[in-house]
């Protein structure tokens, strides 16, 4: 594990730093370049982050549902404010004039600050109600868990 990976956030949650860790790698492979020097990979790579991206926050916000979690409001508009900002890199590669380089900084630094600042709360809240479980402690107040 080299240095970066050891800055990466991880939650500690296997489930969902999986997926993180997929999302990283597929940071890693966009270029570090200012410009575009291979078009068709980078064009299959913005499809793959387009896809996962959409299915990482959907499993996050239906995890949040299930549970009842709290804060779901701010974590989906975090959510839905990154989504915006890459939608508008793949505007930019669609007019020739995205810069990869910066596209994988914004990535990688949102990613870290966004996991550790608020996809921990959900870790907190989850993880609590588990271990209550398991200890035969009904969760987060609920009386009597179905
Ligand atoms: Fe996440
Ligand atoms: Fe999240």
């Amino acid at each position: 594990m080299n240095t970066q990976h050891q800055q990466r956030y991880i939650l500690a949650f296997p489930e969902m730093d999986e997926q993180h860790r997929y999302l990283y790698s597929l940071f890693d492979a966009l270029e570090n370049e200012t410009q575009v020097t291979d078009p068709c990979r980078t064009a299959s790579l913005l499809k793959e982050l387009e896809r996962y991206l959409n299915f990482h926050f959907t499993c996050e916000e239906h995890l949040m549902r299930l549970y009842n979690a709290p804060d779901f409001a701010v974590h989906q508009s975090d959510h839905e404010a990154a989504a915006a900002r890459f939608i508008r890199f793949t505007d930019d590669f669609e007019q020739g004039r995205l810069n990869p380089a910066a596209l994988k900084i914004f990535l990688t630094g949102w990613l870290m600050e966004h996991s550790q600042a608020i996809d921990s709360g959900y870790v907190e809240w989850i993880s609590e109600l588990r271990k209550n479980l398991h200890n035969g402690i009904s969760g987060n107040g609920v009386s009597c868990m179905p």
